[in-house]
This record gives C-alpha cells, sequence and structure tokens, in this order.
C-alpha cells in the first residue's frame, strides 16, 4: 500500500465488504459511489453540494482535462482539487476507455494509442506513461493504469490479446507511476466475461503488485444477467485485503449486485445525467418526472428522502421546470439522484456492519416497482 494510504475492512458479510480506505485528503467510505465529474464538474452540481449528498470520493477523467483544459494548464492552476475546488479524494481514470469510446481515428499500438480529439480534430497520443503523467499533473489521489477494453460482443481472441496488452500495459503503468507517498495506483483487471482470462489477468496484477484492483471490462453490452455471472468470481481472483472497484456501474440494482458480490467501490454517470434527462430514482422506482400525469401533484419526489428537491418543491413542480426547461431542473433532480445514490451506500454500509445485508437486498427489491412509479 502506497505510504500514507491505508484500507481497512471493518465488516464482512457474506461476500460483502465494509471498510475504509484512508488518504491524506480524507476518508472513503466503503463500498463508496464515486459521482462522476468528468470535465471537473459533476454536471449542476456545486462541489459542497456533491458533498452534502454524502460523496467522499469524485471521479475525473484523464481524456477530457488533457484535451481540454489541458493537464499542464491544471497544474499550474494548483492542481484539479484546487481548479474545482473539492478538497477530497479525485480518482482519475487513465483515458484508454474513453479514447475508444469518444476519440476518432484511434490508432492502437503497442505503444499506446493515438486518436483525434472529439472536441476540436487534434491529434494526440496516451501512453502508459504519459497517462501516469497526466493523473501526476492533475493531482490525483487514485490513479488508474493505462488500460484497452473491447465492446461486447467479442470473440474470444480479442478478448485475450487485448487484455494482454493490457496488463503489460498495468506494468508500465507501475514503472511510471513510481513511489508517490498519499497516491495510491490500481491496476484493471480485464478478460471479458472468460473465467479463464480473468484469472490470467489478476495473476498478472497480483505479481506486478498494486494498491487496489478494478474490475474493467464489464457494463459494456453484456447485460445485468452476464455481468452478474462475471462477478461471482472475478472479485475473489483479486487481493482480499486491497479495495476493489467496479468501473461504470450502475443503475441501483447493479450496485446492490455488486456490493453483494464483493465490489467496495464504483462510479456511474448514471444519476448526474439521469438528473437532466428527468429520470429520477427514488426508492420505489424510477420517476419519469417528464410525465404529464405529475403535472397536478403535490407530493415529493419521495416523503422519505431529506434532499433539498424532496424537502422544498412538489412533483408539479418539478415537472413543470423540466418541461419550461429551467436550469434548476437539472441541478434538484442531479441532486436528488446523487442523495439517493448515496444513501444506498450507507444503507448497504450499515447492513454489512450489522450482518444483514441479505436482509437489506429482500427490502431494496421488495420496494421496487419495474415500470414507472
Ligand atoms: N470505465 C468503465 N469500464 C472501464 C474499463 O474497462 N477501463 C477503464 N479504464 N475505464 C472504464
Ligand atoms: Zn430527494
Amino acid at each position: 500500500m502506497a505510504q500514507g494510504c491505508t484500507f481497512e475492512r471493518t465488516g464482512q458479510d457474506g461476500k460483502a465488504r465494509t471498510g475504509v480506505i484512508s488518504t491524506p485528503r480524507g476518508d472513503i467510505r466503503t463500498p463508496a459511489f464515486m459521482p462522476v465529474g468528468t470535465t471537473a464538474t459533476v454536471k449542476a452540481m456545486m462541489p459542497e453540494s456533491v458533498r452534502a449528498t454524502g460523496a467522499d470520493i469524485l471521479l475525473g477523467n484523464t481524456y477530457h482535462l488533457m484535451l481540454r483544459p489541458g493537464a499542464e494548464r491544471i497544474h499550474r492552476l494548483g492542481g484539479l482539487h484546487r481548479f474545482m475546488n473539492w478538497d477530497r479524494p479525485i480518482l482519475t481514470d487513465s483515458g484508454g476507455f474513453q479514447v475508444m469510446s469518444l476519440a476518432e481515428l484511434r490508432k492502437l499500438t503497442e505503444k499506446g494509442v493515438t486518436f483525434r480529439s472529439h472536441i476540436d480534430g487534434s491529434r494526440h497520443e496516451l501512453t502508459p506513461e504519459s497517462s501516469m503523467e497526466v493523473q501526476r499533473l492533475l493531482g490525483s489521489d487514485i490513479v488508474m493504469a493505462f488500460d484497452e477494453c473491447p465492446a461486447l460482443p467479442a470473440d474470444r481472441d480479442r478478448i485475450a490479446s487485448s487484455m494482454q496488452l493490457s496488463m503489460r500495459w498495468a506494468a508500465r503503468s507501475r514503472e511510471a507511476f513510481g513511489d508517490r507517498p498519499g497516491h495510491m495506483l490500481f491496476g484493471i483487471q480485464q478478460g471479458g466475461l472468460e473465467q479463464d482470462f480473468r484469472e490470467e489477468s489478476a495473476k498478472a496484477l497480483r505479481e506486478i503488485g498494486f494498491d487496489g484492483y478494478a474490475v474493467g471490462g464489464l457494463a459494456v453490452g453484456e447485460g445485468q444477467e452476464a455481468m452478474f455471472s462475471t462477478l461471482d468470481f472475478a472479485p475473489d481472483m483479486l487481493p482480499e485485503d486491497k479495495p476493489r472497484y467496479l468501473m461504470g456501474v450502475g443503475k441501483p440494482d447493479d450496485i446492490v449486485g455488486a456490493v453483494k458480490r464483493g465490489i467496495d467501490m464504483m462510479d456511474c454517470v448514471l444519476p448526474s445525467r439521469s438528473g437532466r434527462t428527468g429520470q429520477v430514482f427514488t426508492r420505489h422506482g424510477v420517476v419519469n418526472i417528464k410525465n404529464a400525469r405529475h403535472s397536478d401533484d403535490p407530493r415529493p419526489l419521495d416523503e422519505a428522502c431529506g434532499c433539498p428537491a424532496c424537502r422544498g418543491y412538489s412533483r408539479a413542480y418539478l415537472h413543470h421546470v423540466f418541461r419550461a426547461g429551467e436550469m434548476i431542473s437539472g441541478m434538484l433532480l442531479t441532486w436528488h439522484n446523487l442523495h439517493y445514490f448515496q444513501d444506498l451506500m450507507a444503507g448497504m454500509r450499515a447492513a454489512i456492519a450489522d450482518g444483514r445485508f441479505a436482509q437489506f437486498e429482500a427490502e431494496f427489491h421488495s420496494q421496487r416497482a419495474d415500470g414507472d412509479i
């Protein structure tokens, strides 16, 4: 473990774990949900509001920030924490995954990837070494190894060669990261849905040695059932005494299922993005605030929710400002959604600590309706 950072596991119930990652910038209670602040902002939220929802850590993106406003510029301005006015931990993704989903004219070689910016078409290169440098300039607390991830379904040969390339890049990431007390480097397991490739990947990562381990390459089109089948074995292959991070997941039921299978950290754009498109997550299921049936409804989104959107506003008002395209719509709905996700994490942490995770999970499912509520 990087000097100055620790992971203490304080409870376990079945495979579900709870604990605390301690960093010089603050503690991260696990299981943790990380709101996504891709471009140095969690869209529609002030950082103090993000904190008020219960977030201990944010996620930022190497790919977006290196293109705009540039990592050197952020470094000159005092680093990402100072730049965006968030002084708690930040985890940054390493860029390869975003290049593959967003950039144009991508060229993948052993060295790394060259691509054209989706913003202005300018040419760039990312390698394990340059990704570590960008993440250092940003001042990231948890740095992700540079990896590559095929969209699923993909054939076994493609999955194997991609995973093996990512493992060579993981070794180069480790070497380039060096020794940075107070900062952690996480490796990323790949291997698609294939148990033998997941094991090969985990073995390679364990031999290199990381401060934490991510399960990558999931939630890329395989569906929940296939994802859970993979999570039935993949986290068990990673060291028990290090944090395990499932990248890019997910919906509330994905998150509960992942924690049940031994995952400690997650991130997803879902609560913030849905907040801007009028999709609201509640204990009882999803509310689509644009639906006309909310137009005269004096009730809050969720009577039991303590967030500002639920304490101060009716569904009728939230429907109105959404339809009118008012900015407060995105602000209130994002706040509520992030609050809901953080409440869910807090509920799971308490349930694991008390040894009643199965009961928590049963209640979580029984409260929910499938369709719109
Ligand atoms: N975000 C979601 N999945 C992945 C992945 O496999 N790798 C990286 N770097 N980021 C991700
Ligand atoms: Zn609320």
